[in-house]
């Protein structure tokens, strides 16, 4: 069965931003860990297209909401490719197939008597897309999120039957595991235990929104509309829509990761609307935490948003993608420091990880002809670095699983700091000028060269491209994890295979060291 993950599907609005890099990247080492593992992974990304907010951003530009949503899009997918995202699916809600998707969707919907006409007043928030429940200020109502005013709606709109599935969504996210991390449960078991109340999912006189069948001038609900888009990225769009067909398309999802502020969207509306349709639910909804910068919120107003693109062309992806990822525990909120970012990437990446692997292989060309020099007693297992290299995968293995990727990254650092200590105390270089000593020297080497190789398999899913520079100094292939297809069985994926204490060959010829990663020296504010 394929492991089928979601990123959200991004709303069109504006340019890419930090928040929805930081979760792309966050799946893109999920998808790329569970590739290496030998599973079959699916990773859906896309665009959210409709809804008031695009329509009104598009008319400011004075263009069409088309033309604005292909922009924007292909700014997505540009911007996607330039990180090296190993996404299999791209979705955008304008898709022909989409709509077609939503239909059939909403038929059965219907079917199941969950649809009913009714009338709805309340705040609404355009960015949010959402209509907010007891605003605060109660004369001039503006929304917490977006501080922007909140507009005042009363129309008549088809309305979901939400409360009818009061029980099963109770039962749902009380399941230990569904919705994670475990801190976000509270939150949203209280929303549901106030009462689920019916929900309107189309708007009238919003033409930028698909048509809800046979409803006159209705169009869809652009939430209502965007959640559906996760199937519809998993259906052909080359053979007739059938839902039918999801389960064998990698179907339900095992995880959708989202931020926070769209948990009750995932953890409840999107459960309630799947199982009127019967479909099956997915595994686990994981909300992040949000991302400020020194402290601050980001926002356009306050002119401190962080362009993914300026950070991608002056850092570099190995460098963001480490400070997020090692920096930032995976579902709390995170905050952007610039000269901790530097401090970090020079630290962990120049230093101990680069410099480690440069001097070592230094020394193994000076002195043992270029070459990775015979292992004696270092290729046993119960080498200090051995050991200390299961032990890392252990607790590295078990963090990649709970997608907690600090721990992860921690372990492949402390990997590096314990062979640093290991080449510190044996001072290979004093040694060397012994007589008689060369063939313990060599087998140090080897083991520091071997560890270093370990390193950059296990960086293979969280850096790919530091990974693939590390193990090219080592004269190491790359490792694909953009695609491929699941072993099956019990088979052990080649990657975890060559995990194993040893498996660089002695006499290999070792190539010219270059640094594999370059300080980072940020003068400017990024
Ligand atoms: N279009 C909806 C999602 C529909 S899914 C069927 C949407 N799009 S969004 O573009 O506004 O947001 C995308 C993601 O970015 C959300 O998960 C949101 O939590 C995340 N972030 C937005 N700002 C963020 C930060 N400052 N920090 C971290 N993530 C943030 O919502």
């Amino acid at each position: 069965m394929a492991y089928t993950l979601t990123t959200p599907l991004y709303y069109v609005n504006d340019r890419p931003h930090l928040g929805s890099t930081y979760t792309t990247l966050a799946c893109d080492a999920i998808a790329r860990f569970r590739r290496l593992s030998g599973e079959e992974v699916i990773l859906v990304t896309g665009c959210d297209e409709h809804g008031l907010k695009i329509q009104r951003t598009a008319e400011a530009a004075g263009v069409t909401p088309q033309v604005h949503c292909d922009r924007v899009s292909d700014r997505y997918r540009d911007l996607w490719q330039r990180w090296g995202i190993s996404h299999d699916r791209f979705i955008r809600t304008t898709d022909p197939h989409h709509r077609r998707v939503v239909e059939q969707f909403f038929a059965r919907v219907e079917a199941s008597g969950d649809v009913i006409e009714g009338r709805q007043q309340g705040w609404y928030c355009v960015a949010c897309e959402e209509f907010k429940d007891d605003p605060h200020e109660a004369d001039d109502p503006e929304c917490p999120i977006h501080r922007r005013p909140l507009e005042w709606r009363d129309e008549v709109n088809l309305f979901f039957r939400l409360s009818r599935y009061q029980q099963q969504i109770e039962d749902l996210v009380s399941r230990p595991g569904f919705i994670a991390p475990a801190s976000r449960r509270r939150e949203v078991e209280n929303f549901v235990a106030g009462g689920l109340k019916d929900f309107s999912i189309s708007r009238v006189g919003l033409p930028w929104g698909i048509p809800v069948p046979g409803h006159g001038d209705h169009t869809f609900y652009v939430w209502f509309d965007a959640l559906v888009g996760y199937l519809s990225a998993l259906l052909d769009p080359s053979v007739p829509v059938d839902l039918d067909q999801l389960a064998s398309r990698g179907w339900p999802a095992q995880l959708h990761v989202i931020g926070k502020d769209i948990l009750r969207f995932h953890a409840v509306f999107w459960p309630a609307m799947l199982l009127s349709a019967g479909l099956e639910l997915p595994e686990r909804v994981f909300g992040h935490g949000f991302l400020t910068r020194e402290g601050q919120k980001m926002g356009k107003s306050l002119g401190n948003v962080l362009d993914p693109e300026v950070l991608l062309e002056r850092c570099g992806g190995d460098a963001v993608r480490w400070y997020l990822l090692r920096d930032i525990p995976f579902g709390e909120d995170g905050d952007f420091q610039q000269q901790r970012f530097q401090d970090l990437v020079n630290n962990d990446l120049a230093n101990t990880i680069g410099n480690l692997l440069n001097r070592t292989a230094s020394m193994a060309r000076k002195w043992f002809v270029e070459a990775v020099p015979p292992s004696g007693d270092a290729a046993a297992g119960d080498h200090p670095l051995a050991q200390a290299c299961r032990t890392g995968l252990e607790g590295y293995l078990q963090a990649m699983d709970q997608v907690d990727f600090r721990r992860a990254c921690e372990a492949v650092l402390q990997l590096a700091i314990e062979a640093n200590g290991y080449l510190n105390d044996r001072a290979p270089w004093k040694l060397m000028k012994q007589d008689g000593q060369a063939d313990v020297v060599a087998a140090d080497l080897y083991a520091v060269l071997e560890t270093c190789r370990w390193i950059g398999l296990l960086l293979a899913p969280l850096l790919p491209d530091l990974s693939q520079r590390l193990l090219s100094q080592l004269a190491e292939p790359a490792w694909e994890s953009r695609s491929g297809g699941a072993l099956g069985g019990d088979a052990v994926s080649p990657w975890r295979a060559a995990l194993q204490w040893g498996g660089l060959p002695a006499g290999r010829a070792l190539p010219e060291p270059s640094p594999v990663m370059l300080r980072l020296e940020l003068d400017q504010p990024l």
